[in-house]
């Protein structure tokens, strides 16, 4: 019997899924009933690391003694590094601590019997290949094998199924923390393609900061000091954040919320009343511009949320109440929320582990023969799986370099390489396409009259590509 396991790896919250023998659900939440929060903790002295509920718990009091890392999932794939207590800490070392978190909460639900090394990974829209392999990297240090990466809009989708099924468009609206993704599939029956992606840095992170400059000029109104939220301290600037980000939830339900601080800097003791009217006419601003990313994403293919079938709602901040009014209010589609919104594209990854769907190419990549015409050597419609293949070519002039123009089916050109060639005519010269993990079609070409040191590379790091849905649905 198969163990799966799907994971979002969030920029806010990660959250892992496991269906066990085939069939048990389980969601691994921590001690509070909620997913895990992303964020790692790294003592500057001692180099102890805390991360999860943990670390969400402890990051005011320990917030002068530790590095905190936040949002480390946008630093994957960039060269940047921290030293702390003498070690030196890539993105992908901080980002393995989140898998480690969810490997060791899994194992305190379920007994040190079952393994837990491998899993099918979310990846937002148009996450790059440098990405994909630091993620990948990260999972590795955690001792977890990334089976398969699947976008998160193609993931919740799948969740979600039974509801859209019947839409032949929907926009997938994935609204969380760091980032507003969007993707409008096309459905043919369980054959997912990404129309268009779009998407903007917004997120509730940037709520949370906005609400915190409001709520702080409110007080400096009140008891005037001079001083700027810019300007305040760290340790005050991030307890002002976390309590800022807790009231923003209680709008789901309140019409009035107290933000109350012990201590905040010269200000001392704090306590402020906001009412929903003030933060539903300060976020108005954020809410437009998501709803604006939508509109131009839909633009992009000639479609207009008028015409569009069904959207799908997740990611946390689709629970933002001024949102969900404005939506309600204006939109004529139909809207699905998840039951399960925060889990949907963990429940989703799983359920692709255990029936596993397919990529497929959506163009052909070739090359311009010499009479002008254009040869796949990637075909379109091809399974990734099933894409490897050589294909052969001769030169038709004596001459020490053969020049190859990459294109896809449109000849729009997507590189140019120039081969060694030994100069016969008619020499013979392979290209062999090989996909990897990461889903980079690498091209190798190289003369037969040559030996290996004079093959030339091109990497296509993003082909356009369609998921086939399992079929059993
Ligand atoms: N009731 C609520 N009202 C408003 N915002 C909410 C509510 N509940 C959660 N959020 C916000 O949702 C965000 C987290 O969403 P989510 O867990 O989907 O993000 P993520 O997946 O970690 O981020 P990303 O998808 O950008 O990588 C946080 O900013 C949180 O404050
Ligand atoms: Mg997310």
């Amino acid at each position: 019997m198969k163990h799966a396991f799907g994971i979002d790896f969030g920029t806010t919250n990660s959250a892992c899924i496991g269906i066990l023998d085939d069939r048990k659900i389980t969601k691994y939440t921590d001690s509070e009933d909620e997913p895990f929060p992303s964020i790692v903790m790294i003592d500057k002295i001692t180099g102890e690391v805390i991360c999860g509920r943990d670390a969400w718990n402890q990051r005011q009091e320990l917030s002068e003694s530790c590095e905190i890392f936040t949002s480390i999932k946008s630093h994957l794939g960039t060269n940047k590094s921290w030293k702390i207590a003498g070690i030196t800490w890539t993105p992908e070392m901080i980002a393995s601590q989140i898998f480690l978190g969810l490997k060791n909460q899994v194992m305190a639900n379920t007994g040190k019997h079952l393994k837990f090394e491998s899993a099918v990974v979310a990846v937002p829209v148009g996450f790059s290949s440098k990405k994909r392999k630091s993620l990948r990297e990260a999972a590795r240090l955690a001792g977890i094998d990334i089976e398969s990466m699947i976008s998160e809009s193609t993931a919740a989708a799948f969740h979600s199924y039974e509801k859209i099924r019947s839409f032949s468009q929907i926009a997938v609206f994935d609204w969380g923390g760091g980032t507003l993704d969007i993707s409008i599939l096309e459905n043919d029956k369980g054959t997912i393609k990404e129309l268009a992606i779009g998407n903007e840095f917004l997120g509730g992170d940037d709520i949370d900061l906005k609400f915190s400059k409001y709520v702080h000029l409110k007080l400096e109104k009140e008891d005037p000091k001079n001083i700027s939220f810019e300007d305040m301290p760290a340790k005050y600037r991030d307890w002002m954040i976390t309590r800022c980000e807790a009231a923003k939830k209680e709008f789901s339900y309140k019409d009035v919320v107290n933000i109350r601080l012990n201590k905040y800097g010269e200000y001392g003791t704090i306590s402020v009343n906001i009412n929903y009217q003030e933060f539903n006419r300060l976020i108005q601003p954020e809410i437009s511009r998501a709803l604006e990313c939508l509109d131009s994403t839909l633009r992009k293919i000639h479609l207009n949320i008028e015409n569009l079938g069904c959207v799908l709602l997740v990611g946390g901040s689709v629970k933002l109440r001024p949102f969900i009014e404005k939506i309600e209010a204006d939109w004529n589609c139909y809207k699905v929320y998840p039951e399960e919104s925060d889990w949907s594209v963990s429940y989703g990854a799983a359920q692709l582990s255990i029936q596993e769907g397919q990529y497929i190419l959506a163009d052909s990549i070739g090359v311009i023969l010499s009479n002008g015409n254009f040869y796949p050597i990637a075909k379109g419609g091809t399974p990734l799986n099933r894409l490897e293949t050589t294909a052969s070519f001769a030169i038709v002039e004596d001459t020490d370099t053969a020049h190859f123009i990459f294109t896809d089916s449109h000849e729009n050109v997507l590189e140019y390489v120039h081969v060694p060639t030994f100069g016969f005519f008619q020499e013979q010269v392979d290209v062999k396409l090989t996909v990897d993990q990461n889903q980079v079609l690498r091209f190798v070409a190289r003369s037969r009259k040559r030996s290996d040191k004079y093959e030339v590379e091109w990497h296509y790091t993003s082909p356009k590509l369609i998921y086939q849905l399992p079929v059993k649905i």
